[in-house]
Order: C-alpha cells, then structure tokens, then sequence
C-alpha cells in the first residue's frame, strides 16, 4: 500500500496495512512534524521525507507507484477514499440520533473530505435515513485558500494558488484535486466557505481547550471559521452547528509548545506550591500568544 500524505492519512494507511501484516509506504513532504512521521515509524512504514511541495511529490509518486507495482491509496486515484470520508456524514447524523445540523464546517485540503461527506448527507436522504442535508462551509489556512478564492469569485473551477507560509500544513495544498468537487459540494448545499489566519486558529486550539478537545491547526480551522460566519451573519445565532475537528493536538507538538508554558519544577514545600499556583495565575494573565 503507498500514499503520498501530509502525515496523518499515511498513519491511518499504515495502521491498516500492519494490522493487515502489508507492506507500506509513504511519501512526505519534509515539513511533516516528527510526531506524524513517529506513528510511520512505529507502524513499520516505509517513510520517504521528500524537498518538494505535493504536486511534485505526486508526480514522483506515481512514477514509482507504476514502476514498482505498488496499490495507490491517495484520494486522486481511489474512489473508496470517499467511501471512507462519506462516513463522517454518517457518524454526524448517527450521533445526533437522525437529526441533520444546521451547518457542517470542515478544513479543505485536498478536498476529498468535504466532497465524500457531501456523497454522505444526499446519500442518508436517498436511503430515508434523513430528510434533508445540511448546508456545508469548507475553510482553508488564508495563507492557502484557492477553493476559497474560486468561491468567493462563484468560479465553478479553482485555479492553483502560490502558497505561503502557515501552521495549518495538513490543509496546505495549492492545487487540491478535489477543489472543483468541494465548490459542487457549497454550492449545491447552499453553503459557504472561509479563510481563517493562523492567529485565529491558535486562539481557536484555546477556545477548543475548553470543552476538553485539544486540536491541531487544521482540525481547529472550522471553529475559527465558525466564528467569523457567525460574527458575519452567514450563520444565525440559533442554528446548530457541527465543527469536524481532524487531528489532535500533539501531532504538531510545536504548535502546542507555542502556546504552552512548561512549569519550573519546584521542591515538594507547601509554601512553594503556592508560590507555583501564584506564578500560573499571573500566566493566565498574560498570554503567550497574541493574534
Ligand atoms: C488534520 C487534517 N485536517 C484536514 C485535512 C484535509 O482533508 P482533505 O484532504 O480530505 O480535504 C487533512 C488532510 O490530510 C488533515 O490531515
């Protein structure tokens, strides 16, 4: 089996592939977090770190896949990723005992999660499970938004974007494949989508912290867009609202450590416990980050 993958789907792939005793492999790019690239590892995948942006690696990609013979599991070439993501879909009504939300909100990068809960929604309506969809709003890093551009100028294509630089890497994608299908999916569920900064992503990670759900950028980029849809009126007040949070918060350890404190270690005296509850007050009063 052999993906090329920000980190995250490789881990998912290579988890499958050892349960399954198959061989697997997968293509980086080199701005993976070495907590991604540790569950490769621990997985037994084959992890090739690569100098190039995704475009590039896919190309290389499909070189290798088609002279080594290997199963390609990328969303580009494989239509049951979407099976897989259309189970969101699933999951989100399931849990909410058949009701559909007013609003699905998820990050868009290569967009195949968005297009196959799309899939999903019109899927529960055909089989009766539901009787109606959700509208869908999709929400990429600002620093890398073509499908939000494309949007915004109600394109039916989306052009290449240059991209620069963010902490959301697992949206990062210039050239998303699914891109014109992510459009399909907004517009036909009269939907939306939003750029988010990633100031309002870490100030999200907090917000997100609160109800006991700690998230890397990517996975926080709905709620920060929540936000803005709210504050704009795109989203009233009252309706219901499902945030697909996508990736933990150690996988980009990094990240955590930017907007962590590491406490000093003190003596075991009752009288510098309280000088260490004093120092964390006076912390609270002053975040580390400002957006
Ligand atoms: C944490 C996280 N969120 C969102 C996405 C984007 O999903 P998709 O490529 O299906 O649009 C990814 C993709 O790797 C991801 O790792």
């Amino acid at each position: 089996l052999a993906i090329v993958s920000s980190g995250n789907a490789a881990a998912s792939m290579g988890a499958h592939a050892a349960r399954a005793g198959l061989e697997s492999i997968a293509m980086v790019d080199n701005q993976a977090p070495l907590s991604k690239l540790a569950q490769l590892s621990v997985y037994g995948v084959k992890a090739l770190v690569i100098n190039a942006d995704y475009s590039r690696i896919m190309e290389l990609f499909i070189s290798a896949r088609d002279r080594f013979g290997w199963y390609d599991c990328n969303s580009e070439n494989n239509p049951f990723r979407f099976e897989g993501n259309k189970t969101c879909a699933y999951e989100i009504c399931d849990q909410l005992e058949w009701e559909v939300p007013d609003w699905v909100i998820s990050p868009m990068g290569t967009c195949t999660g968005i297009a196959g809960q799309w899939k999903g929604f019109k899927e529960l309506v055909l089989t009766d499970f539901t009787t109606e969809t959700p509208h869908l709003a999709g929400v990429q890093a600002e620093a890398c938004s073509p499908v939000v551009t494309a949007f915004r100028k109600k394109g039916k294509t989306v052009e290449p974007c240059e991209p620069g630089q963010t902490i959301a890497t697992a949206i990062k994608m210039s050239n998303p494949r699914y891109g014109k299908k992510a459009l399909q999916s907004i517009y036909e569920s009269n939907g939306d989508a939003e750029t988010v900064t990633d100031g309002e992503m870490l100030e999200a990670v907090k917000l997100l912290a609160k109800e006991g759900i700690f998230s890397e950028p990517a996975g926080v980029a709905p709620l920060a867009a929540a936000i803005k849809l709210v504050e704009h009126g795109r989203i009233e007040k009252d309706q219901e609202v499902v945030c697909v949070v996508t990736g933990h918060g150690l996988k980009t350890p990094e990240i955590a450590s930017s907007i962590s404190h590491r406490p000093s270690a003190i003596d075991p005296r009752s009288e510098d416990v309280e000088k260490a509850l004093q120092t964390h007050r006076e912390c609270e009063l002053k975040p580390k980050f400002h957006s």
